[in-house]
């Protein structure tokens, strides 16, 4: 599954864990039977892959070129084009049309070869950052080379991506990875490392991971190169967010506490240990929902938190906007007790931290 020791030894290991076949990749199960199935029967279309960072689209349209190409033929056949490379107008006329034009004769002759692939294959990863302009002029050219040539365009977003190509392409989505289907992998990784993880070790770095198979990877080696230990203590420390333990305190602070200790508690725990109010603000949002409070407190606080992500954004100081937050808390509470039913606000606890 990886490369040889001493190749990869040096590579960070989000290259090094890179599935290079189609079949090692987790999760998207029905994008890999759909994409094996197309090359089999030489039927490529053009493909849109669209999702999220770190879900695999760059692995997948790898993995399936490697399947279509011999890897002599790599080189010659495909083209990729990523974020770091001009995207401009220019280069769909003079990159993309000399690859798709010159090459041509070659792609043929490969027909009759062992290659799983009569064309060559021209990705445009990260294709967000493409010019309008530039997406224009590459609606002609794909109906132009089809012939000869299929496209992959990748991007985050498919409202990035004009219609006009959106419906010349076989567009599939990649969701975020499910944790249950990420856990083996880390495992594995784990252990072919020889680290040692504890178990709120693996579960902290599925949190802040969101889904995001290169998060998880990158976080992973970098608690490993910082500490001994991958546990939950030392994943946060090593991103340097809040552990949920600490906002466990900042909740009970700012629920049940007066102001002015509020405020004090607050800077001292988060300040003093170096957080940005902003991740503090992430993970509140996250928490908030697991209150137990009327709806008109619920908004007040998710448009609290809203206004002051957006001041923290324009570059308000952290003092303030945490303030701010403090505000947006007591109005909350003075809304419960104005709704106040059957809420008692000090057995207000948060749900499963
Ligand atoms: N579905 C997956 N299965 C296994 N590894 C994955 C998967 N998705 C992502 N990865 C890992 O995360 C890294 C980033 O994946 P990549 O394909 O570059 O993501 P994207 O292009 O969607 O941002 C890869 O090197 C790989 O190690
Ligand atoms: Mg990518």
């Amino acid at each position: 599954m990886v490369t040889a020791p001493n190749v990869a030894a040096n590579l960070p290991w989000v290259e090094k864990y890179r599935p290079s076949k189609l079949d090692e990749l987790v999760a998207h199960e029905q994008v890999v039977k759909t994409l094996t199935r197309f090359i089999e029967n030489r039927t490529m279309p053009h493909l849109l892959f669209y999702g999220p960072p770190g879900t695999g689209k760059t692995t997948t349209v790898l993995a399936a070129a490697r399947k279509m190409y011999s890897p002599q033929k790599m080189t010659s056949m495909v083209l990729e084009l990523n974020a770091s490379d001009e995207r401009g107008i220019d280069v769909v006329r003079n990159t993309i049309v000399n690859f798709a034009q010159t090459k041509a004769l070659q792609a043929f002759s490969s027909a009759t070869t062992s290659e799983n692939a009569a064309f060559k294959l021209v990705i445009l990863d990260e294709a967000d950052s493409m010019t309008k302009d530039a997406q224009n002029a590459l609606r002609r050219v794909i109906e132009k080379y089809t012939d000869n040539v299929r496209f992959c365009i990748i991007c985050n977003y498919m409202a990035s991506i004009i219609p006009a190509i959106q419906s010349r392409c076989t567009r599939f989505r990649f969701a975020p990875l499910d944790q249950k289907l990420i856990v083996p992998r880390l495992e594995y990784i784990v252990k072919t490392e020889n680290l040692n993880m504890t178990p709120d070790g693996r579960d902290a770095l599925l949190t802040v991971s969101k889904g995001d198979m290169r998060t998880v990877i990158n976080t992973l080696q970098s608690t490993a190169m910082s500490f001994d230990v991958i546990s939950e203590t030392t994943v946060y420390q090593c991103i340097g967010q809040p552990t949920p333990k600490e906002m466990k305190e900042v909740i009970k602070s700012l629920l049940n506490d007066p102001a002015k200790k509020c405020l004090i508690n607050i800077k001292s725990k988060l300040f003093g240990n170096g957080y940005a109010l902003q991740d503090v603000i992430t993970h509140l949002h996250d928490i908030i929902y697991t209150l137990d409070i009327p709806d008109q407190a619920m908004a007040t606080l998710i448009t609290g938190l809203g206004e002051v992500e957006e001041n923290l954004s324009t570059g308000c100081s952290n003092e303030t906007q945490l303030a701010a937050v403090v505000a947006a808390f007591f109005e909350a509470k003075r809304l419960c007790v104005a709704d106040m039913k059957n809420v008692q606000l000090e057995d207000v606890e948060p749900m499963e931290l």
